[in-house]
């Protein structure tokens, strides 16, 4: 994670005090009240769950307007872009599973960000050293944003199912970008998070921050009326106004030709052309599959490693009685199936147009057992070795140790939205990092990602394969990737997160304590979580570091946590927030959201139970 710096308390005050931003943006007027954070709705008619209240309500408009689960997904992801900018909008990229009512089939849109066709393997070394450069200061620069993916996302998933279009679905985000949001206490240490990155790009600093460079002050009516234009022009032009037009032109000219505030230089500029974003393209890819406790599980596939990896560890899994087990037990066994999976998802996944990730293989119960039987009653060594998930598999191979992955970190965003047909989308998205590179595009109000500094920098040893080394049009490797569970081909939740390389964790744990551990899925996705990727020590929020299973981890199976804290906290008692859905039958659905991780989501239904 990168320098991320407390807001001392006293800023909330200290800041209500400076002046307002320039152009007139941010205005003390006559403002909506930002509406209030529920984290759990049932009811009828739909519903919706995202990190904010704005987001998820222009959701539910969609919805009231007719629109479908897809459209109320677009509507939501488009508002985030306005209302929490740090992790969502034109200028990211994401996966989005959906079931299809209709048809009883899920499938996915893959709407990650593509490298530039100028992307090399050495792209993030020092050409001096040889030596990958550092993962933060990477991800500082320009070089790290990839074609974005956000919109040509929306209006794939719009045209193939939804039932509005570009024009109507980006309504509710025009509104709100025009109308104005009250900065709360999250917005405010999201941008501080970000804050020297935003405070180098003028085009930031005019639309996120104070004239003297400080984070706005909480109660500000923050308006974006460069967004609410850009989506206008969307909604009028289409997605070629990007792919192929103006908007385009000014985002390949913001990361090639960074305007940088005086004293403020980029070191590493973009690379980017139109040529490639004119080759980019959302696509529609098959789930992936397994079956846990009966239950379908559907995810994304390769570029993202979540499907892989949650569908790998659960096979692991189905082979132990968790339920039955004493929780300590059932947990050791969720951490280990976790670390080996992780070592596989290092080792083999990548972007599937450019190497061969052995997809079934992982997923296949038989290689899984390969696996599970690796697992004793102590805690491997990390990093534990890839296994081999080419068929035949072999019996119980020894366990011997690898090396090291590099760090991963970032920010996100997940969405679930449902209707009264009964379509279900989950939508993983992001600009990355919180700020994504910092940078807003001139005149358009949106930040753009630095997705590229997910690709590995380097190979785990001199020439040794790697399946995550950048390459000209490749998709680095994701953990985004939400999950729908179906019984007997209905869905029955759906659940997704934020948080980088703990999504897959934050998942899994969430599937277990629901299913296996018999907990509601708001308390599910409200309990402590711990996450193991194949580190020395599994990173664990203050709820479970301190509990006694913890401590029972240690000296029964000599497992090690690092205490997940943060300068940022308690906004972010990482490992990343999570929202999830859940489907009570006849027309009844729940949706779900954060209760205190990163200020608490906002859950909302068309007709709320009485
Ligand atoms: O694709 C990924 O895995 C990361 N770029 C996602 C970033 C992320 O999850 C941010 N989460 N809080």
């Amino acid at each position: 994670m990168r320098r991320l710096t407390a807001v001392p308390a006293g800023l909330v005050l200290a800041a209500a005090l400076v002046a307002l931003p320039s152009g007139a943006r941010a205005s003390a007027g006559q403002a909506p009240a930002g509406a209030a954070k529920e984290p759990v709705a049932a009811g009828t008619g739909g519903a919706v769950a995202s990190m904010d209240a704005d987001a998820s309500q222009a959701g539910i408009d969609a919805l009231k307007h007719g629109g479908n689960a897809i459209d109320a997904a677009v509507a939501t992801a488009s508002t985030l872009g306005v209302t929490i900018p740090f992790v969502a909008g034109p200028g990211g990229g994401g996966f989005m599973v959906i079931y299809l009512a209709r048809t009883h089939q899920v499938v996915t849109i893959d709407g990650r960000e593509t490298c530039p066709g100028a992307c090399t393997p050495a792209m993030f070394t020092d050409p001096k050293t040889g030596q990958p450069l550092g993962y933060d200061y990477a991800s500082d620069q320009p070089l790290a944003t990839g074609v974005p993916a956000m919109v040509a996302t929306w209006a794939k998933a719009i045209s193939l199912y939804g039932r509005g279009s570009l024009g109507t679905d980006l309504q509710p985000a025009i509104g709100v970008a025009e109308r104005g949001f009250r900065v709360d206490a999250d917005f405010q240490q999201l941008t501080q998070s970000d804050l020297p990155e935003l405070q180098a790009y003028p085009a930031s600093r005019a639309l996120l921050l104070t004239p003297a460079g400080n984070p706005l002050p909480v109660g500000y009516l923050l308006r974006n009326p460069d967004l609410a234009r850009t989506y206008r022009l969307l909604a009028r032009h289409g997605p070629s106004y990007l792919y192929d037009g103006p908007l385009g032109r000014a985002i390949v000219q913001a990361d090639d030709h960074p305007v940088t505030t005086a004293g403020t230089t980029v070191a590493l500029p973009g690379i980017m052309t139109m040529s490639d974003l004119r080759a980019y393209q959302a696509t529609v890819l098959p789930p992936t599959h397994v079956r846990y406790r009966g239950l379908g599980i559907y995810s994304m596939a390769p570029p993202s490693s979540s499907g892989s990896t949650v569908g790998e560890a659960l096979n692991i899994l189905s082979g132990y009685n968790l339920a039955a087990e004493p929780r300590a037990t059932a947990l050791f066994h969720y951490l280990e199936a976790s670390r080996l999976a992780y070592a596989d998802r290092n080792a083999y996944v990548g972007d599937s147009r450019y190497v061969r990730v052995p997809l079934r293989g992982l997923l296949s119960p038989a290689f899984a057992a390969t696996r599970r039987c690796l697992i004793h009653d102590q805690a491997l060594v990390s990093p534990a070795a890839p296994g081999d998930p080419y068929p035949p598999f072999g019996s119980c191979p020894g366990h011997t140790p690898a090396r090291a992955q590099p760090p991963e970190g970032g920010h996100t965003n997940n969405i679930v939205a449902v209707d009264k047909w009964g379509n279900v989308v989950a939508y993983t998205n992001t600009i990355n990092f919180f700020g994504g590179s910092g940078e807003t595009v001139p005149g358009y109000g949106f930040l753009l990602n630095n997705e590229m500094t997910d690709f590995d920098f380097a190979p785990p040893s001199p020439g040794a394969y790697d399946p995550n080394l950048p390459a000209g049009g490749k998709q680095p490797r994701s953990s985004m990737g939400p999950v729908i569970a179906l019984r007997d081909g209905k869905p029955v939740f759906s659940v997704g997160a934020a948080g980088g390389s703990t999504i897959i964790t934050t998942i899994l744990q969430i599937i277990l304590n629901h299913v296996d551990f018999g907990m509601s899925l708001p308390a599910a996705l409200a309990a402590p979580r711990v996450s193991q990727t194949n580190s020395a020590t599994s990173l664990a929020e203050p709820g479970f570091y301190h509990s006694a299973l913890a401590q029972q981890l240690t000296s029964q199976f000599g497992e090690k946590f690092t205490l997940a804290t943060g300068p940022i906290l308690p906004l972010d008692h990482y490992p990343g927030d999570a929202t999830a859905l859940q489907v009570l039958g006849h027309g009844s659905d729940e949706a779900i959201a954060e209760p205190v991780r990163l200020g608490g989501g906002s859950a909302l239904v068309v007709h709320p139970s009485p």
